[in-house]
């Protein structure tokens, strides 16, 4: 086997949260009368939760002191949290289970790295709450993607070397992180548009054809 360890980006890949991060976001921009659209939402995509702040606010006039940046970042993420509620087993598709199952079968080490904070209550919502090896994630990093650190984490969480991974992603940001980090990389999306993706796969099943 060429690797050992598959790490998957979480939202984007498993699953799908970006319409709920939209709506929790364009609540907030609303109420602060600041410009949003879906455009702009993409830009959030593998970013913590308070450089997307950062980004929501580049269209603002006023300049929020930190501890108000603090404050609209919870009010976002509790919102959020709330639509979070309403993810099931259902949001998993068969496609994503099966392969992560036929992938654990062929033997190899799978974690989750993902920016996200929320990653934990995600999994357990779409019933994968045990299945991983290990989670590296928001809560557990200081720098956000395209640094490498939440790969490089999980990484050493399953005791192997980047070398020996493949990281799964959808963003850009993701992809250039692994870049970063020395990891193989499959993309999907918009990632596997991304120059040093060595993977490209149409859909996330086509993993089964890489490992
Ligand atoms: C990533 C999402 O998984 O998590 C980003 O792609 C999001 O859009 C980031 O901003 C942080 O999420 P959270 O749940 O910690 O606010
Ligand atoms: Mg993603």
């Amino acid at each position: 086997m060429k690797y050992k360890g598959v790490i998957f980006d979480l939202d984007g890949v498993i699953c799908f949260t970006d319409e709920y991060h939209y709506e929790a976001w364009k609540a907030l921009a609303d109420r602060l009368g600041i410009y949003f659209d879906k455009e702009i939402n993409n830009r959030l995509r593998g970013v913590s939760r308070m450089a997307s702040l950062e980004i929501i606010l580049e269209r603002s006039d006023v300049t929020y002191s930190q501890e108000e940046k603090e404050a609209f970042a919870t009010e976002k993420n509790d919102n959020y949290r709330e639509m979070l509620k309403n993810m099931s087993e259902k949001d998993l598709s068969d496609e994503v289970r099966d392969t992560l199952n036929e992938l654990r079968n062929r033997g190899y080490l799978l974690a989750i790295g993902s920016s996200s904070k929320n990653t934990k209550t995600i999994l357990n919502q779409i019933g994968l709450g045990n299945f991983f090896d290990a989670i590296s994630d928001g809560t557990n990093i200081t720098n956000s993607k395209p640094d490498p650190e939440v790969f490089l984490k999980a990484a050493e969480f399953i005791n192997l070397k980047p070398e020996e991974c493949v990281v799964v992603e959808d963003a850009r940001s993701g992809a250039e992180a692994a870049y970063r980090g020395h990891f193989a990389c499959a993309g999907i999306g918009e990632a596997a548009e991304y120059e040093h993706t060595d993977y490209p796969l149409n859909t996330f099943s086509d993993l089964l054809k890489v490992l």
